[in-house]
């Protein structure tokens, strides 16, 4: 089956360099030229990891190629995924423009049948508005359309093991040989046939992958459901953590406990300053706008939405407790990125918090092991540096925003003595409190006993 993704972001390269890894042919087009140029030239844009090796794999072997012009991803196709974003508009709900775009060109330029698959979060009931625009921009044309969805579930920093390895594949279809096509695209997945370039031939043991159909309003209502449950689950930990500062206790004693029972499960369970990314916080909008719309007031993620953001505002006045005047301070961030394996910094915690310090007056002096360049044309005010050890030099306070496994091995002997004021922030309860404290560190972290 000849292949096309539309959208060359996270999910889009990600989705194109699997499917040709495991044996597709696949063409993927941009509709921003520079990125598409840099992608031609085998430059990929984003920092994830494997993907590099994943996609000059996949060049050499002649399985994948990128253009910018959605003639030539369309013609040839069979099954066309499309991969742009939805970003928020103002009111929270999300902006279709470019999935709309998309049909529009995908319709003109299309012949004979095709199946157009949603790969990118949409809004329950998107399906029927993009057949409807393939049938009614294609009129012309004898073009056939069956529209599919396929919600994405990978997480940024190991997306590629993600969709190799998922747990399930949803697909929502309206008709049965919809669903047996996308079941053909997923058969090296399913079936495990392919030479993983993750794992080298030793992938870990695990069960074979879900293969759920649904219709596809139910299909677009699961990813939905499960980022908004996920960020349910970070918002509930959160808010036990503002108990525990409260009332004594200890988050991640409170939140190991009730991990180990197999009803509520350890992951997303972390107190911290709070999710950011390009799904959480736009999906939980888009979610209850839409359920707003349909007369259901869903107050539940309204409350976890609100819970998020005063994560940040919590932060910052253990920050301004401790030092007591921002104006004038020199800070050190680690971290930049909304979380480690990724150099995506979009509704990151960590820039929203550089902003009210910098608007407050404090000088920045900010390390993150990969997400540095994004950050950089959004403050340029920042101070980058090299390394870990040249932000804390001299710094007032250091803030630990992201949780890279690498912060935790840094030599924090050396940190303390760089520093003017040992004063630490863990925004992300890295580190370990009684060790930070013995190395002379005056050491704040979030639900756990100052
Ligand atoms: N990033 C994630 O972790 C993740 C995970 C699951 C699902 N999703 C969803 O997948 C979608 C894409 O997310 P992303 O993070 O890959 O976004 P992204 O911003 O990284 O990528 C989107 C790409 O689409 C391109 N594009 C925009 N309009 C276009 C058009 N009209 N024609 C062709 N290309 C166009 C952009 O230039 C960009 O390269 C979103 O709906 C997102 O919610 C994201």
């Amino acid at each position: 089956m000849r292949i096309s993704i539309i959208g060359c972001g996270y999910v889009g390269l990600v989705t194109g360099g699997c499917l040709a890894a495991v044996g597709h042919r696949v063409t993927c087009m941009d509709s921003d030229g520079e990125r598409v140029r840099g992608l031609m030239g085998g430059h990929i844009p984003i920092y994830e990891p494997h993907l590099d090796e994943l996609v000059a794999a996949a060049r050499g072997e002649g399985r994948i190629e990128f253009v910018g012009d959605i003639r030539l991803a369309v013609e040839n196709a069979d099954a066309i995924f499309i991969c742009v974003g939805t970003p928020p508009l103002e009111n929270g709900e999300a902006d279709l423009s470019a999935i709309e775009m998309v049909a529009r060109g995908i319709a003109t330029q299309s012949r004979g049948s095709k199946l157009v698959i949603e790969k990118s979060t949409v809004p329950v009931r998107t399906g029927e508005q993009l057949r409807r625009a393939l049938q009614v921009y294609g009129r012309a044309s004898d073009a056939r359309f069956q529209v599919v969805s396929n919600p994405e579930f990978l997480r940024e920093g190991s997306s590629v093991c993600d969709f190799l390895h998922p747990d399930r594949i949803v697909v929502g279809v309206d008709e049965p040989p919809a669903a047996e096509k996308m079941r053909e695209i997923y058969r090296p997945i399913l079936e495990r046939n392919f030479n993983c370039p993750v794992h080298r031939g030793a992938c870990p043991p695990s069960d074979a992958p879900h293969f759920v159909v649904t219709s596809i309003n139910s299909s677009e209502l699961i990813k939905h459901a499960s980022n908004s449950f996920l960020a349910l689950k970070i918002s509930y930990a959160n808010q036990l953590a503002d108990l525990c500062e409260r009332l004594g206790g200890d988050i991640e004693e409170v939140t190991r406990a009730m991990g180990m029972d197999p009803r509520i499960g350890p992951q997303f369970l972390r107190a911290g300053i709070g999710f950011g990314g390009f799904c959480f916080p736009k999906d939980i909008q888009a979610f209850y706008r839409l359920a707003e719309r349909a007369g259901v007031d869903f107050m539940l993620l309204k409350e976890a939405e609100r819970i998020n953001k005063e994560r940040i505002d919590h932060f910052l006045e253990k920050a301004k407790r401790a030092l007591w005047v921002l104006k004038g301070k020199q800070v050190a961030v680690l971290g930049l990125a909304f979380k480690p394996h990724t150099d995506d910094t979009r509704f990151a915690p960590a820039l929203e918090i550089i902003r009210r310090l910098l608007a407050e007056g404090a000088s920045v002096h900010a390390y993150d092991p990969q997400a540095m360049r994004k950050t950089q044309a959004l403050y340029p005010a920042v101070h980058y540096c090299l390394d870990a050890y040249e932000s804390a030099t001299g710094a007032d306070a250091l803030l630990l925003l992201t949780e890279w496994p690498e912060f935790v091995e840094l030599d924090w002997k050396r940190i303390h003595g760089l520093m003017v004021r040992p004063l630490l922030l863990d925004g992300r309860n890295l580190l370990v409190p009684a060790k930070m404290r013995e190395l002379g560190f005056e050491y704040h972290s979030v639900g756990r006993p100052d």
